[in-house]
């Protein structure tokens, strides 16, 4: 099959349209065809791994070490990028249940990857779901990642109608989906993005928007209930004053500093600092399939670009011009 391969840590250029073998799915699995996959935060990240340093890592220090350890030290383990997908199952291992030949499916591969190909195969029990019916393949190979880890991470915040939450870095993958859901949840919505974007976070629903480059969002004397900070730009200190005396300060990237915030805020009482993983379970990209169907979730597209320039896609991301998601298509395969 036709995959992009990278055998070394790189600039967009690493990734080279290959042909490798065609990989055949184990009695638990369904191999799909896929038709779409996206270029998201991770896929930039593990392209160039051997780059990002402790510091540079949005995450604690021991999850850089076991980033290091999976994606490889020297050279990349994982070659084949792409950590959402839609297609269509070609084949199903014998003891699978959920699916079937043909049927049209979505998912999230989460640090496996594996998503720049012709096929993949995934368990069954893996973050793959039927297609929402209204979706192409383009629109649902974008959605999986973002509306799962935004989706984790908020509803846990009990979010009521008429409270105000504000979404750092909402025109991202994981932000847009979080502009999308707190509104669902009934809330106001500011979203903080950057200039070239800010018709893109309206359009997702976004109340307000404001633009990181000319207005810092903690000096404007505004306070929120929730504070979402998904690239963790901000710090618990300086938002403080803009959280309500019970606001919480959510960070889906979050280092030790936060750990031990999160800790003494908890026992403290009033304004909290919560940081959280979020799985990328099946049960959550259920979730969203459901949102979705609803009407709740949408994505909007960018770019779309074949397989063979996916080093294009790459560097278009790179450069901070996306304004909605960027999607690798297949279709040329088909
Ligand atoms: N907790 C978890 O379970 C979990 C799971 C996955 C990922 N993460 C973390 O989430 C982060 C990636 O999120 P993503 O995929 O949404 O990234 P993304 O698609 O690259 O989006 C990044 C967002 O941050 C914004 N931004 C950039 N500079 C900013 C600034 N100075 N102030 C405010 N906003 C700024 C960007 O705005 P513009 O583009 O408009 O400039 C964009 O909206 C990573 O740090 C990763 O470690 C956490």
């Amino acid at each position: 099959m036709k995959a992009i391969v990278i055998t070394k840590y790189g600039p967009p250029e690493v990734l080279r349209l290959e042909e490798v073998e065609k990989p055949v799915p184990r009695d638990n699995e369904i191999l799909v065809r896929i038709h779409a996959a996206s270029v998201n935060y991770g896929d930039i990240l593990a392209r160039n791994f051997r780059e990002i340093s402790p510091r540079k890592f949005n995450m604690p220090l021991l999850l850089w070490v076991i980033a290091k350890l999976l994606f490889g030290v020297r050279k990349p383990k994982t070659t084949i990028l792409g950590s959402e997908f839609a297609g269509e199952v070609e084949a199903a291992g014998k003891a699978v249940k959920r699916f079937k030949v043909g049927d049209p499916v979505f998912g999230y591969t989460g640090q496996k990857m594996g998503a720049y190909a012709e096929y993949l195969c995934m368990p069954e029990n893996g973050a793959v779901a039927i297609k929402p019916a209204a979706m192409s393949d383009e629109e649902a190979a974008v959605a999986p990642y973002g509306a799962i880890m935004a989706l984790y991470l908020l509803r846990k915040q009990n979010i009521r109608p008429g409270q105000k939450v504000l979404v750092n870095g909402a025109s991202g993958g994981i932000g847009s989906a979080a502009v999308q859901l707190a509104r669902h949840f009934g809330a106001e919505v500011t979203g903080v993005c950057g200039t070239p974007r800010l018709e893109y976070v309206k359009s997702l629903g976004a109340d307000k928007v404001i633009d990181y480059s000319q207005e810092d969002f903690t000096g404007s004397g505004e306070t929120y209930d929730l504070i979402f900070d998904i690239l963790g730009k901000s710090s618990f200190s300086r938002c403080k004053n803009s959280l309500s005396p019970n606001g919480r300060y959510l960070r889906a990237s979050f280092k030790a500093r936060e750990l031990l915030q999160m800790a003494w805020t908890a026992l403290r009482g009033g304004r909290r600092v919560i940081c959280a993983l979020a799985p990328g379970s099946l049960e959550d990209l259920l979730s969203v399939r459901e949102l979705i169907e609803a009407g709740k979730i949408k994505t909007i597209i960018d770019r779309r670009l074949p397989l063979a320039q996916a080093a294009e896609a790459h560097r278009y991301v790179g450069h901070g011009h996306k304004k909605g998601g960027v999607v690798i298509t297949l279709a040329e395969y088909l």
